[in-house]
Protein backbone atom coordinates (compact mmCIF):
# COMPACT_ATOMS: atom_id res chain seq x y z
CA UNK A 1 0.00 0.00 0.00
CA UNK A 2 1.39 3.49 -1.40
CA UNK A 3 2.91 5.38 1.45
CA UNK A 4 0.02 5.29 3.46
CA UNK A 5 0.17 5.91 7.78
CA UNK A 6 -2.19 3.11 8.66
CA UNK A 7 -4.66 4.44 11.31
CA UNK A 8 -6.50 2.35 13.82
CA UNK A 9 -9.11 4.68 15.46
CA UNK A 10 -10.97 4.00 18.25
CA UNK A 11 -14.54 5.16 18.40
CA UNK A 12 -16.03 5.37 21.87
CA UNK A 13 -19.27 6.55 20.81
CA UNK A 14 -21.31 7.67 24.38
CA UNK A 15 -19.76 5.57 26.58
CA UNK A 16 -16.79 6.65 29.13
CA UNK A 17 -17.21 9.55 31.46
CA UNK A 18 -14.02 11.64 31.99
CA UNK A 19 -12.49 9.92 34.89
CA UNK A 20 -12.96 6.86 33.20
CA UNK A 21 -11.35 8.21 29.98
CA UNK A 22 -8.59 8.70 31.68
CA UNK A 23 -8.04 5.09 32.98
CA UNK A 24 -8.62 4.05 29.51
CA UNK A 25 -6.09 6.12 27.78
CA UNK A 26 -3.47 5.75 30.61
CA UNK A 27 -3.79 1.84 30.22
CA UNK A 28 -4.02 2.00 26.69
CA UNK A 29 -0.79 3.80 26.71
CA UNK A 30 0.63 1.39 28.99
CA UNK A 31 -0.38 -1.53 27.05
CA UNK A 32 1.00 0.08 23.78
CA UNK A 33 4.61 0.62 25.54
CA UNK A 34 4.88 -2.65 26.65
CA UNK A 35 4.68 -4.41 23.85
CA UNK A 36 8.13 -5.15 22.57
CA UNK A 37 8.43 -2.72 19.78
CA UNK A 38 6.40 -0.02 20.12
CA UNK A 39 3.48 0.58 17.96
CA UNK A 40 5.13 3.59 17.08
CA UNK A 41 8.00 1.44 15.51
CA UNK A 42 5.20 -0.10 13.35
CA UNK A 43 4.24 3.00 11.95
CA UNK A 44 0.96 2.96 12.62
CA UNK A 45 -1.26 5.85 14.65
CA UNK A 46 -3.40 5.09 17.01
CA UNK A 47 -6.46 7.71 17.98
CA UNK A 48 -9.49 7.41 20.07
CA UNK A 49 -12.44 9.35 19.85
CA UNK A 50 -13.89 9.93 23.09
CA UNK A 51 -16.90 12.04 24.32
CA UNK A 52 -17.23 16.07 24.04
CA UNK A 53 -17.16 15.75 27.77
CA UNK A 54 -13.81 13.48 27.93
CA UNK A 55 -11.10 15.83 25.57
CA UNK A 56 -9.81 18.12 27.47
CA UNK A 57 -8.91 15.25 29.99
CA UNK A 58 -7.85 13.35 27.40
CA UNK A 59 -5.77 16.23 25.79
CA UNK A 60 -4.24 16.98 29.10
CA UNK A 61 -3.02 13.76 29.69
CA UNK A 62 -1.74 12.49 26.51
CA UNK A 63 0.20 16.09 26.04
CA UNK A 64 1.07 16.05 30.05
CA UNK A 65 2.86 12.45 29.82
CA UNK A 66 3.85 12.53 25.96
CA UNK A 67 1.58 9.66 24.65
CA UNK A 68 1.97 8.85 21.58
CA UNK A 69 -1.53 8.65 21.01
CA UNK A 70 -3.76 11.24 18.75
CA UNK A 71 -7.14 12.13 19.38
CA UNK A 72 -10.42 13.64 17.81
CA UNK A 73 -14.45 14.20 18.59
CA UNK A 74 -17.18 12.44 17.32
CA UNK A 75 -19.10 15.34 15.68
CA UNK A 76 -18.59 19.02 15.13
CA UNK A 77 -20.89 21.98 13.94
CA UNK A 78 -20.77 22.76 10.18
CA UNK A 79 -20.83 26.49 11.73
CA UNK A 80 -18.08 28.36 13.32
CA UNK A 81 -19.51 30.33 16.30
CA UNK A 82 -23.17 31.53 16.89
CA UNK A 83 -26.94 30.69 18.13
CA UNK A 84 -26.32 26.83 18.09
CA UNK A 85 -27.12 25.62 21.30
CA UNK A 86 -25.57 22.25 21.73
CA UNK A 87 -23.31 22.49 19.10
CA UNK A 88 -20.05 22.37 19.19
CA UNK A 89 -17.06 24.82 16.98
CA UNK A 90 -14.65 23.13 15.22
CA UNK A 91 -12.50 26.18 16.33
CA UNK A 92 -12.88 24.46 20.03
CA UNK A 93 -12.21 21.19 18.78
CA UNK A 94 -8.52 22.79 17.35
CA UNK A 95 -7.92 24.79 20.75
CA UNK A 96 -8.08 21.75 22.17
CA UNK A 97 -5.62 19.78 20.05
CA UNK A 98 -7.62 17.48 18.44
CA UNK A 99 -6.37 16.01 15.09
CA UNK A 100 -9.52 14.07 13.97
CA UNK A 101 -13.85 14.79 13.83
CA UNK A 102 -15.48 11.79 12.68
CA UNK A 103 -18.16 13.22 10.35
CA UNK A 104 -21.61 11.56 9.33
CA UNK A 105 -21.25 8.44 11.59
CA UNK A 106 -24.06 6.15 10.46
CA UNK A 107 -25.57 6.59 13.77
CA UNK A 108 -25.46 10.68 13.09
CA UNK A 109 -27.39 9.71 9.91
CA UNK A 110 -29.95 7.55 11.32
CA UNK A 111 -30.55 9.72 14.54
CA UNK A 112 -30.13 12.93 13.65
CA UNK A 113 -31.19 12.73 9.95
CA UNK A 114 -27.49 13.97 8.53
CA UNK A 115 -27.64 14.57 5.21
CA UNK A 116 -25.05 14.04 2.99
CA UNK A 117 -25.14 17.93 2.28
CA UNK A 118 -25.24 18.48 6.00
CA UNK A 119 -21.52 16.07 5.84
CA UNK A 120 -20.20 17.56 2.93
CA UNK A 121 -20.96 21.03 5.54
CA UNK A 122 -19.00 19.75 8.06
CA UNK A 123 -16.26 18.20 6.21
CA UNK A 124 -15.79 22.09 5.12
CA UNK A 125 -15.75 22.84 8.74
CA UNK A 126 -13.33 20.77 9.45
CA UNK A 127 -11.03 21.45 6.73
CA UNK A 128 -11.62 25.15 7.87
CA UNK A 129 -10.14 24.67 11.13
CA UNK A 130 -7.40 22.30 10.65
CA UNK A 131 -8.92 19.31 11.41
CA UNK A 132 -8.49 16.09 9.62
CA UNK A 133 -12.39 14.94 9.07
CA UNK A 134 -12.74 10.80 8.96
CA UNK A 135 -16.15 10.75 6.87
CA UNK A 136 -17.80 7.98 7.24
CA UNK A 137 -19.90 5.81 4.91
CA UNK A 138 -21.54 2.65 4.55
CA UNK A 139 -24.47 0.98 2.93
CA UNK A 140 -27.52 -0.60 5.35
CA UNK A 141 -28.58 -4.01 5.09
CA UNK A 142 -31.71 -2.68 2.31
CA UNK A 143 -29.16 -1.47 0.79
CA UNK A 144 -26.73 -4.14 -0.03
CA UNK A 145 -30.04 -5.47 -0.87
CA UNK A 146 -31.40 -3.54 -3.46
CA UNK A 147 -27.92 -1.97 -4.74
CA UNK A 148 -24.92 -4.01 -3.83
CA UNK A 149 -22.32 -2.58 -1.71
CA UNK A 150 -20.46 -0.45 -2.97
CA UNK A 151 -23.24 1.90 -4.54
CA UNK A 152 -24.68 3.62 -1.72
CA UNK A 153 -21.04 4.47 0.14
CA UNK A 154 -19.40 5.68 -3.08
CA UNK A 155 -22.57 8.15 -3.95
CA UNK A 156 -22.18 9.32 0.17
CA UNK A 157 -18.30 9.83 -1.11
CA UNK A 158 -19.25 11.22 -4.34
CA UNK A 159 -21.76 13.88 -2.75
CA UNK A 160 -18.74 15.54 -0.10
CA UNK A 161 -16.34 15.27 -2.56
CA UNK A 162 -18.03 17.43 -4.91
CA UNK A 163 -18.30 20.35 -2.82
CA UNK A 164 -15.19 20.09 -1.87
CA UNK A 165 -13.53 20.22 -5.44
CA UNK A 166 -16.04 22.71 -6.49
CA UNK A 167 -14.92 25.13 -3.34
CA UNK A 168 -11.13 24.30 -3.72
CA UNK A 169 -8.05 25.01 -5.55
CA UNK A 170 -4.86 23.65 -5.58
CA UNK A 171 -3.79 20.60 -3.73
CA UNK A 172 -6.62 18.51 -2.40
CA UNK A 173 -6.93 18.74 1.60
CA UNK A 174 -6.32 15.53 3.72
CA UNK A 175 -9.35 13.61 4.35
CA UNK A 176 -9.98 10.28 6.11
CA UNK A 177 -12.73 7.89 4.77
CA UNK A 178 -13.88 5.33 6.70
CA UNK A 179 -16.02 2.58 4.98
CA UNK A 180 -18.85 1.23 7.68
CA UNK A 181 -20.96 -1.13 6.32
CA UNK A 182 -24.40 -0.26 8.90
CA UNK A 183 -25.10 -4.39 9.06
CA UNK A 184 -21.95 -4.24 10.84
CA UNK A 185 -21.47 -2.21 13.10
CA UNK A 186 -22.36 -3.68 16.45
CA UNK A 187 -23.42 -6.52 14.97
CA UNK A 188 -20.89 -8.90 15.55
CA UNK A 189 -21.13 -10.02 11.87
CA UNK A 190 -17.83 -7.70 10.07
CA UNK A 191 -17.74 -7.72 6.17
CA UNK A 192 -15.38 -10.18 4.60
CA UNK A 193 -11.42 -8.74 4.01
CA UNK A 194 -12.52 -9.16 0.21
CA UNK A 195 -15.95 -7.74 0.92
CA UNK A 196 -14.67 -4.58 2.40
CA UNK A 197 -11.74 -4.41 -0.27
CA UNK A 198 -14.07 -4.13 -3.13
CA UNK A 199 -15.62 -1.08 -1.75
CA UNK A 200 -12.72 0.63 -0.35
CA UNK A 201 -11.29 0.10 -3.58
CA UNK A 202 -14.32 1.40 -5.33
CA UNK A 203 -13.74 4.36 -3.03
CA UNK A 204 -10.51 4.95 -4.03
CA UNK A 205 -11.33 5.01 -7.62
CA UNK A 206 -13.90 7.66 -7.01
CA UNK A 207 -11.37 9.82 -5.10
CA UNK A 208 -8.60 9.45 -8.15
CA UNK A 209 -11.44 10.36 -10.62
CA UNK A 210 -12.78 13.23 -8.54
CA UNK A 211 -9.33 14.83 -6.53
CA UNK A 212 -7.04 13.01 -8.55
CA UNK A 213 -3.97 10.70 -8.13
CA UNK A 214 -2.05 12.42 -5.49
CA UNK A 215 -5.24 12.58 -3.48
CA UNK A 216 -6.10 8.92 -4.29
CA UNK A 217 -3.12 7.57 -3.48
CA UNK A 218 -2.51 9.53 0.06
CA UNK A 219 -5.88 9.10 1.58
CA UNK A 220 -6.37 6.49 3.96
CA UNK A 221 -9.55 4.57 3.82
CA UNK A 222 -10.52 2.14 6.79
CA UNK A 223 -12.70 -0.27 7.19
CA UNK A 224 -15.24 -0.47 10.54
CA UNK A 225 -17.88 -2.60 11.33
CA UNK A 226 -17.40 -5.52 14.38
CA UNK A 227 -13.71 -5.49 13.99
CA UNK A 228 -11.13 -7.18 16.53
CA UNK A 229 -8.07 -8.58 17.30
CA UNK A 230 -9.19 -11.65 15.51
CA UNK A 231 -10.35 -10.43 12.42
CA UNK A 232 -8.28 -7.38 11.99
CA UNK A 233 -4.99 -8.78 10.15
CA UNK A 234 -7.25 -10.03 7.25
CA UNK A 235 -8.39 -6.44 6.64
CA UNK A 236 -5.13 -5.34 7.03
CA UNK A 237 -3.93 -7.02 4.19
CA UNK A 238 -5.87 -5.55 1.72
CA UNK A 239 -4.77 -3.11 -0.59
CA UNK A 240 -6.84 -0.82 -0.38
CA UNK A 241 -7.88 -0.74 3.99
CA UNK A 242 -5.31 1.33 5.76
CA UNK A 243 -6.39 0.75 9.03
CA UNK A 244 -9.70 0.41 11.28
CA UNK A 245 -12.22 2.66 12.77
CA UNK A 246 -13.15 0.28 16.28
CA UNK A 247 -16.33 0.78 18.24
CA UNK A 248 -17.28 -1.73 21.00
CA UNK A 249 -13.73 -3.26 21.10
CA UNK A 250 -12.03 -0.02 21.77
CA UNK A 251 -13.72 -0.02 24.99
CA UNK A 252 -10.92 -2.32 26.04
CA UNK A 253 -7.54 -0.84 26.32
CA UNK A 254 -6.34 -3.93 25.64
CA UNK A 255 -8.49 -5.29 23.00
CA UNK A 256 -7.75 -2.15 21.63
CA UNK A 257 -4.11 -2.51 22.00
CA UNK A 258 -4.07 -5.98 20.33
CA UNK A 259 -5.66 -4.58 17.56
CA UNK A 260 -3.17 -1.71 17.14
CA UNK A 261 -0.19 -3.75 17.37
CA UNK A 262 -1.56 -6.02 14.90
CA UNK A 263 0.21 -4.12 12.39
CA UNK A 264 3.63 -4.88 12.81
CA UNK A 265 2.75 -8.68 11.79
CA UNK A 266 1.11 -8.18 8.77
CA UNK A 267 4.16 -6.52 7.01
CA UNK A 268 2.11 -3.09 5.81
P1 LIG B 1 -18.28 -1.56 16.09
O1 LIG B 1 -18.57 -0.03 15.68
O2 LIG B 1 -16.79 -1.78 15.99
O3 LIG B 1 -18.81 -1.67 17.50
O4 LIG B 1 -19.04 -2.42 15.12
C1 LIG B 1 -17.88 0.61 14.65
C2 LIG B 1 -18.33 2.04 14.53
O5 LIG B 1 -19.53 2.33 14.71
O6 LIG B 1 -17.52 2.95 14.24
Amino acid sequence: MADRIPLIAGNWKMHLDHLQAIAVVQKLAWTLQDARHSYKADGAEVAVFPPFTDLRSVQTLIAGDRLELRFGAQDLSEHDAGAYTGEVSGAFLKALECRYVLVGHSERRQYHGESDAVCAAKVAAALRHGLVPVLCVGETAEDLEAHGAAAVPVAQLRAVLETLSAGSSGAAPELVVAYEPVWAIGSGQAATSEQAQAVCAALRIAIREMLGDEAADATRILYGGSVKSGNIAGFLREADIDGALVGGASLDPVEFAAIARFQKHVGV
